[in-house]
C-alpha cells in the first residue's frame, strides 16, 4: 500500500492525513473545493510545527512529511489511490454520495473505508462499488495524539479487507480495537451516553458546569471532564451520535438531553464556533452557566 486518499480535509481528515504521511505513504487530502482541500494540509502544517517547536520532528522532517500530503478537490483522482478514507460530515445522505462518486474511479484492488463515528458500516456499504472491500476505520481526535483506531467490518466485508487495513493501522503506530458493525461501534456507545447523561445532570440543575468537568477530571481521572470534552468533539457531531444510538436502536434510554438539542439549536457547538458549555472567546474558557 502507497497510496491514501482521505475525502474530508475537517479536524480528522487533516490529521489522518498527518498520521498517513509521517508513516511514509503518499496521500491525496480531498475536499469540496481546492481551498478547503488546502486549509486541511495547513493544518497539518501546524501540527507538525508543534512537533518541531516541541523539538520532536526537525523541520527537514516537517518538509518531507508535507510533502507527501497533496490537496485536491473531488474524488477524480483517487484512481491511483489503494485505501481512500472517508473522513466528511457525519451525514448518511453526504456519506453516500461520496461512495458513489469514488466508486467511478476506485481501482478493483483498492479499498473503501469510512471513518464514522456510528453510521453503520453494512447499511453504507450497500452505496460503496464493493461491500467486500468497505470497512470503518474509526480515528479519536486529536488524531496525532490518540493511539486508538477502531477496524469494523460490515457483515459482506472480506477477511483480506480486514487483514489489509489492520496492517496499515499498524503501520500508523497505533493500537486496534475490533468491533462488530452495532450502532456507535464500542467507544462512542460508552461515551456519548456519558456525555449525554452530563449534560442532563446540568439541564436538572445537580451542578454546575465547572463541577461536573471537575468532578470526572478528578473522580475519574479523565484528562478531560465531559462537558469540555463535548465541545472538543462538537456538541453537533454529539447530537447526531446520540441519535444514531437513539434512532437505530429505539431504546429510550439513548433519549437526547433537552439542553444538549438547544445548544444546537443555539449554534453553540463548542470550540469550533467559539462558544458551547464553554466561552473561548477569551484567553482561558469560562463556563456559560
Ligand atoms: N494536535 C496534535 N497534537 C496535539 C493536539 C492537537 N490538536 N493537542 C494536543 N496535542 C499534543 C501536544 O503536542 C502534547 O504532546 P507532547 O506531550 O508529546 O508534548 C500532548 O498532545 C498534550 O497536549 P497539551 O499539553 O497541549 O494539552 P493537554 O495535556 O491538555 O492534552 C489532549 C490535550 C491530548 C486533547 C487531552 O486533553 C486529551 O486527551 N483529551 C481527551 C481527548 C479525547 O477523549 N478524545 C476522544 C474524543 S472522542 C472521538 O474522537 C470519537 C469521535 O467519533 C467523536
Amino acid at each position: 500500500m502507497k497510496i491514501i486518499g482521505i475525502i474530508g480535509a475537517g479536524q480528522m481528515g487533516a490529521g489522518i492525513a498527518q498520521v498517513s504521511a509521517q508513516a511514509g505513504y503518499d496521500v491525496l487530502l480531498s475536499d469540496v473545493d481546492i481551498t478547503r482541500a488546502e486549509a486541511g494540509k495547513a493544518t497539518v502544517a501546524k501540527g507538525l510545527q508543534r512537533l518541531v517547536d516541541r523539538e520532536k520532528i526537525d523541520a527537514a522532517t516537517r518538509e518531507a512529511v508535507l510533502s507527501r500530503i497533496t490537496p485536491v478537490a473531488g474524488s477524480a483522482s483517487f484512481a491511483s489511490a489503494d485505501l481512500v478514507i472517508e473522513a466528511a460530515t457525519e451525514r448518511e445522505d453526504i456519506k453516500r454520495a461520496i461512495f458513489n462518486d469514488v466508486g467511478k474511479v476506485l481501482r478493483e484492488d483498492a479499498i473503501l473505508a469510512s471513518n464514522t463515528s456510528s453510521i453503520p458500516i453494512t447499511r453504507m456499504a450497500q452505496a460503496s462499488p464493493d461491500p467486500e472491500r468497505f470497512i470503518g476505520i474509526h480515528f479519536f481526535n486529536p488524531v496525532p495524539v490518540m493511539g486508538l483506531i477502531e477496524v469494523i467490518p460490515g457483515l459482506a466485508t472480506s477477511k483480506a479487507t480486514v487483514e489489509t487495513v489492520s496492517a496499515f493501522c499498524d503501520s500508523l503506530k497505533k493500537e486496534i480495537v475490533y468491533a462488530e458493525d452495532e450502532p456507535g461501534f464500542v467507544v462512542n456507545r460508552i461515551l456519548l451516553p456519558m456525555i449525554n447523561e452530563a449534560v442532563f445532570v446540568l439541564g436538572q440543575g445537580t451542578a454546575n458546569i465547572q463541577d461536573i468537568d471537575k468532578g470526572c477530571r478528578i473522580g475519574l481521572n479523565h484528562p478531560m471532564g465531559p462537558l469540555e470534552l463535548a465541545d472538543f468533539v462538537g456538541l453537533d457531531t454529539c447530537l447526531d451520535i446520540v441519535m444514531v444510538l437513539y434512532n437505530t436502536t429505539g431504546d429510550s434510554k439513548y433519549r437526547p438531553a433537552p439542553l444538549l438539542v438547544k445548544y444546537v439549536e443555539a449554534g453553540w457547538l463548542g470550540r469550533k464556533t467559539g462558544r458551547g458549555f464553554y466561552d473561548y472567546s477569551g484567553p482561558v474558557p469560562v463556563p456559560t452557566r
